[in-house]
């Protein structure tokens, strides 16, 4: 099913134009009686769509339509058990008479609008599911979106499917055609580059275009020799060897090792970076003069927290890819994956033939391995971590752990020693700190309850087999307070 996000200021016109064929109002933090609260245009009710209202939007509804939203004096926040008080047309048939459903409230609706029937409550939420069928308006209290809540996603589908009458028929498939039918029509005979930064985004992206304008779409890869072990090797053979796609593959490390030398401040590090990635970007799609799109994988979830999901901006993703590109850049951009989540980017790279290694990738910093150097990047300290970095992996794939975690990586204390003992000889070398992080969005993380023998596992076979690094220690700060990176 697709979905798009718009602001609680759409107008009612803006609505139907879109021709949804339903809508659902978010939860948020505010609550009903403050001013500033998020308000319906109220002509959304009347469109004849059907509406599904979570928390705040429950609230919202019961508020705007002429119930009442109580100020209670204590609010109602995780587990609780909710037990049905009428025939519910949202709720999921195969739902006991009570369960378990996940509450984050303050204020709660006690009396529900003209019409409307209230068919669930809780302890602290007298009137917990609310419905109008005739008119096809639905709120729940609690949150349907969370796994804490075991009937939630069932109570979604519900809606989605019985209410509203929704086919669960959107495929991958059908963005692929769309795309490329949109892309080669709006590039017409015209060139397009795109800067691949080996990560999936950006690589699905290229592989979209490509398959819509094919020769026309010319890739730049920057290799700052800032890559884990095999990145960049794998880059040029994916898109090069295998996609046939005409790569311009920049090997510029001693740039970048030049500039670095004896640099140890994690902030000067990536300004460094960032702005040598980006003159070099520069010099070597220069060439390309006749070209007049550039290609980005900006994602869904990067326009909403660029504030751009009315439409109206257009924002480059400057954290990532081509980062921070210049104003005065006369390109247009194609963002072929600007109405995608990250899993279904994945799908989508993974039906475009992209292979695994790339269509899984972890995140990883624009800096790259420069910010996972604690003390200065030279080729010496990368060639010691990216060595680390790789026995982390491969004991993390051999243990099947590697889809289960958000990212795991090591990092190298260069600046640090300390005293250890190898044979009869004592040894004064580097620790390397070992991070792996569960996690769905990056803006929180836990670290990983990664077993004691996967643990036992990677220690000896770093201190064994990487030179100059005598201790391994693992990483159990959770973000927050830490950072998922070490700098
Ligand atoms: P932190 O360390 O702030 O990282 O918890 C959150 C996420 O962002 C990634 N990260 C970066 N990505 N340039 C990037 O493109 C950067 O300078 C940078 N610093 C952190 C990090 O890997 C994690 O996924």
């Amino acid at each position: 099913m697709f979905s798009e996000i718009v602001p609680a200021s759409v107008s009612a016109a803006d609505v139907a134009s879109r021709e949804p064929l339903a809508i659902v109002l978010s939860g948020g933090p505010k609550s009903v009686h403050v001013d500033g609260a998020p308000r319906l245009d109220p002509d959304v009710y009347d469109l004849g769509v059907p509406i599904l209202g979570i928390c705040y939007g429950a609230q919202l509804i019961a508020h705007q339509l002429g119930g009442v939203v109580g100020r209670s004096s204590r609010g109602e926040y995780g587990r609780a058990l909710m037990t049905h008080t009428g025939e519910s047309l949202v709720l999921p048939i195969d739902a006991p008479a009570t369960h378990e459903v996940w509450m984050s409230h303050f204020d709660a609706i006690t009396d529900v609008p003209d019409g409307f029937v209230a068919t669930a409550s809780t302890a602290d939420a007298p009137v917990a599911v609310l419905e109008h069928d005739e008119r096809r308006i639905y709120g729940v209290q609690f949150h349907p979106e969370v796994m804490h809540s075991p009937f939630g996603m069932k109570t979604m589908a519900r809606f989605l499917h019985e209410r509203a009458g929704i086919e669960p028929d959107w495929t991958m498939g059908s963005v692929i055609d769309e795309q490329v039918g949109a892309i080669r029509e709006l590039v017409g005979n015209g060139r397009a580059i795109c800067g691949l930064s080996g990560g999936v985004d950006s690589s699905v992206a290229a592989m979209l275009v490509h398959r819509a304008i094919g020769h026309q779409l010319t890739c730049v890869y920057v290799d700052t020799g800032l890559m884990r072990k095999g990145e960049s090797e794998q880059v040029v053979e994916t898109f090069r060897r295998t996609m046939g796609i005409e790569l311009i593959h920049v090997d510029a490390g001693d740039r970048f090792f030049d500039r670095l030398a004896g640099v140890v401040d994690p902030e000067d590090k990536r300004k460094i970076i960032g702005e040598l990635f980006v003159r070099i970007f520069e010099e070597n799609s220069g060439g390309l003069t006749d070209a007049a799109f550039l290609v980005q994988g900006t994602l869904y979830p990067d326009l909403i927290e660029s504030g751009g999901v009315d439409g109206t901006a257009s924002v480059i993703k400057s954290h990532h890819n081509v980062g921070g590109l210049p104003a005065d850049m006369t390109l247009q951009l194609i963002e072929p994956l600007r109405d995608l989540f990250k899993d279904e980017v994945r799908k989508l790279g993974h039906e475009l033939g992209l292979p695994d290694e790339i269509v899984w990738r972890q995140p990883f910093p624009g800096p790259g391995l420069g910010v996972r150097i604690l003390g200065e990047v030279t080729r010496q300290s990368v060639a010691t971590l990216r060595q680390a970095d790789a026995i982390v992996r491969e004991e993390l794939a051999a243990a099947g752990l590697e889809r289960s975690i958000w990212q795991s990586f090591a990092v190298l204390a260069a600046d640090v020693r300390s005293v250890g003992v190898m044979g009869d000889e004592r040894t004064y070398g580097h620790p390397v700190i070992v991070r792996a992080v569960t996690s769905d969005d990056a803006m929180t993380a836990d670290w990983a309850r990664l077993p004691y023998d996967v643990l036992e596992t990677i220690s000896q076979r770093i201190v064994n087999e990487v030179a100059g690094v005598n201790r391994v220690a693992y990483d159990v700060t959770s973000k927050p307070p830490g950072t998922i990176e070490w700098e």
